[in-house]
């Protein structure tokens, strides 16, 4: 069995275990401020997932949102990226909308990225150089889209804050719409898929990027941060995700006018994880 294989079928198993437990009570806590959630799945699939890992490939890395790895910061060897909820305010709120996130680097090299709607039951996948697909079915090539004509994805509190609000409103009011799905792993494929256009937000951490990422780029987007930079796999970042031609304006015609004020931003928050 291939890495590959093998990641695909325990990023499913831990998607069935939270189905399986969906109607047991959940233990909730904050982590950052009040609406910074954790529940006991987050840190259960984590675990699942790492144990899995750790069984069949000793040698290989684990990093994750709720504690694996916090001291790697180098890329040699197979490192695994994993979000085990990615959108845990829709999971507790909502029970639905909420993702398994798994980013796969060879040698610092994109491997492999999956993106699992455990509802729906989609299970969004690639192997770098060898196209993305959602189930059984290959993602066709993004169309190019103009902003005018396009539906761009971005969380309305960027709107709501001081000097954020003057960068991003131009953007959403000359969007055909916006959408807010509250996971950005979600985001990524959603624009895989081509159902959004762009996904734009300032600050990710590697495990909400890393599987959206690799299968975000198999279908030709673009995935960058907001100043036209490549993503370091185990860097926090912004993130302006879009078909060529609609990261191109975002980027140029939009972002660059606040070009001081993001690198100023980006030399403060993103030295590290
Ligand atoms: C969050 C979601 C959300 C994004 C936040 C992330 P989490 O991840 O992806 O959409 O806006 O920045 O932290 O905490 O639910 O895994
Ligand atoms: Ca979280
Ligand atoms: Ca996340
Ligand atoms: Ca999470």
């Amino acid at each position: 069995m291939t890495i590959y294989e093998f990641a695909r079928r325990i990023i499913l198993e831990a998607g069935q275990n939270i189905k399986d437990k969906l109607k047991l009570e959940l233990t909730i806590e904050t982590k950052s401020n009040p609406n910074d959630l954790v529940t006991n799945m987050d840190k259960e699939t984590e675990q699942f997932l790492a144990d899995k890992i750790n069984q069949t490939y000793p040698d290989h890395r684990i990093i994750g949102e709720e504690g694996h790895g916090s001291d790697i910061d180098t890329l040699e060897g197979v490192i695994w990226i994993i979000d085990p909820i990615d959108g845990t305010l829709n999971f507790v709120h909502q029970q639905q909308n909420f993702a398994i996130s798994i980013g796969i680097f060879k040698d610092g090299e994109k491997y492999a990225g999956f993106v699992y709607d455990v509802m729906n039951n989609n299970l969004y996948h690639a192997i770098a150089g060898k196209g993305a697909y959602l189930n059984d079915r290959q993602l066709a090539t993004l169309q190019s889209t103009e902003l005018k004509r396009s539906i761009i994805s971005m969380n309305p509190n960027w709107l709501t804050k001081d000097w954020t609000k003057d960068v991003y409103s131009p953007i959403v009011k000359d969007a055909r719409s916006a959408r807010s799905y509250g996971s950005a792993a979600l985001d990524f494929v959603f624009v895989a898929t081509g159902i959004i256009d762009s996904y734009i937000t300032l600050r990710l951490h590697p495990w909400d990027f890393a599987g959206g990422m690799i299968i975000a780029e198999e279908t030709g987007a673009i995935v960058s941060n907001q100043l036209g930079e490549k993503l370091h796999p185990l860097k926090s970042n912004s993130i302006l995700v879009a078909n060529p031609e609609l990261h191109h304006e975002i980027l140029n015609v939009y972002l660059m006018n606040y070009k001081d004020e993001l690198e100023n931003l980006h030399q403060g928050m993103f030295s590290s994880r």
